[in-house]
């Protein structure tokens, strides 16, 4: 009898225990993507890097996002703090404390990082641009600066974006500090310097606009071909690939491009992408789908091409993007959620990823 009620009160407890899980499960927020394969999974099979901007900000206060980054990605850029102002806040002072924190995660993680960027027009800091220089002293800055932070990194970093957006419009250079002061062979003298500091990683150039192909990509074409024809140290090109739905690029034309760059013996980096959809047309959703598609186009291209051997996303989840603050528009421009759900674009990628033979 005691043990007839027993059974029925275990019986009892089991339903609830049943109930109250399935309850649990179905409210629970799909924080994590539960299907075990992960884009970093299908990359490593094919040898291939898969990387995303990191921001300092969100690594260190959201667990959520490393959880993310390390589980979907093997590969890691610095968004803002390998940048000349905040390295190098001072003449004689570095600090190397936040871009130290991305390398030491992505070492505990096994990712490879591209550091990211030497030599640049923005994020400079007032002590170098408040100054008139002479050009031997501010050739003496940029060695310096060139070889102090590789060194740091001397062995950590896979690949340098040297010199990043230098091509202006037609067919010159952008006319910039290091332009104006040094004069436009600045730019192989920061690959040479480059070179010198850590003869082991890839140096690129790298820029916007100049994907597909056009004025633009012509010009960063012709600068390249002009570097390795003085024999410096160049190794790829990095395509920045910040895009919209309104505008997106022509396959057909990034995969011309970068088969013209194989062609000249370099690699090519998709480095910098993201889709806006803020500007398209359609209802959220449909948006969502066209930016999908633009991601998945993208990937394709690069995985089918030889000389292609990363893609980079510009961040990863739209709780953390610099478009919104550069556009003035609310947007939503990479491949997971705010709420790091799978968007249709991260679907597009395990797609392709799972299909590629790179
Ligand atoms: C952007 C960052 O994402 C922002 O947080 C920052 O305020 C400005 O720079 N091309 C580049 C990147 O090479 O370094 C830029 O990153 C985006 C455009």
């Amino acid at each position: 009898m005691i043990f007839k009620g027993l059974n029925k009160y275990l019986s009892f407890s089991a339903l609830i225990i049943l109930g109250l899980t399935a309850t649990l499960l179905i409210s629970l927020p799909a924080i994590s993507q539960p299907a075990n394969i992960t884009l970093r999974d299908l990359a490593q099979e094919q040898n291939f890097h898969i990387g995303a901007a990191v921001s300092i900000k969100a690594l260190r206060n959201d667990p959520t996002y490393r959880e993310v980054l390390a589980r979907e990605f093997n590969m890691v850029t610095p968004e803002n703090v390998m940048k000349f102002k905040p390295i190098h806040p001072e003449r004689d002072r570095y600090d190397f404390t936040a871009a130290n924190e991305i390398v030491t995660f992505a070492k505990a993680h096994q990712m490879q990082i591209r550091g990211h960027t030497l030599v640049w027009h923005r994020s400079l800091p007032d002590w170098l641009t408040e100054t008139e220089w002479t050009r031997e002293e501010l050739m003496e800055i940029l060695r310096r600066h060139i070889f102090t932070v590789i060194s740091h990194y001397r062995g950590d970093i896979y690949a340098w974006d040297v010199v990043n957006e230098a091509v202006g419009c037609k067919d010159s250079l952008r006319k910039t500090i290091w332009q104006q002061g040094i004069g436009s062979d600045y730019v192989e003298l920061a690959f040479r310097w480059a070179h010198e500091a850590d003869p082991q990683a890839l140096l690129f150039y790298n820029d916007y606009d100049g994907e597909g192909l056009g004025e633009k990509s012509d010009a960063i074409y012709s600068l390249v071909k002009d570097l390795l024809a003085k024999d410096v140290p160049i190794h790829g090109v990095g395509l920045q690939m910040h895009k919209s739905i309104k505008n997106p690029p022509k396959p057909e034309d990034v995969a011309t491009n970068i088969k013209r760059l194989g062609e000249l013996g370099l690699e090519v980096h998709i480095t910098e992408m993201d889709v806006q959809i803020h500007n398209g047309t359609g209802t959220q959703e449909e948006r969502l789908v066209k930016q999908a598609k633009v991601y998945q186009d993208i990937l394709g291209v690069c995985l089918k091409a030889p000389n292609c051997t990363a893609f980079v996303t510009w961040g990863f989840t739209d709780k953390f993007t610099w478009i919104p603050r550069a556009f003035g528009q609310p947007d939503f421009p990479l491949i997971f959620d705010k709420s790091y759900r799978p968007k249709p674009a991260y679907q597009a990628l395990v797609e392709v990823l799972s299909t590629a033979n790179h």
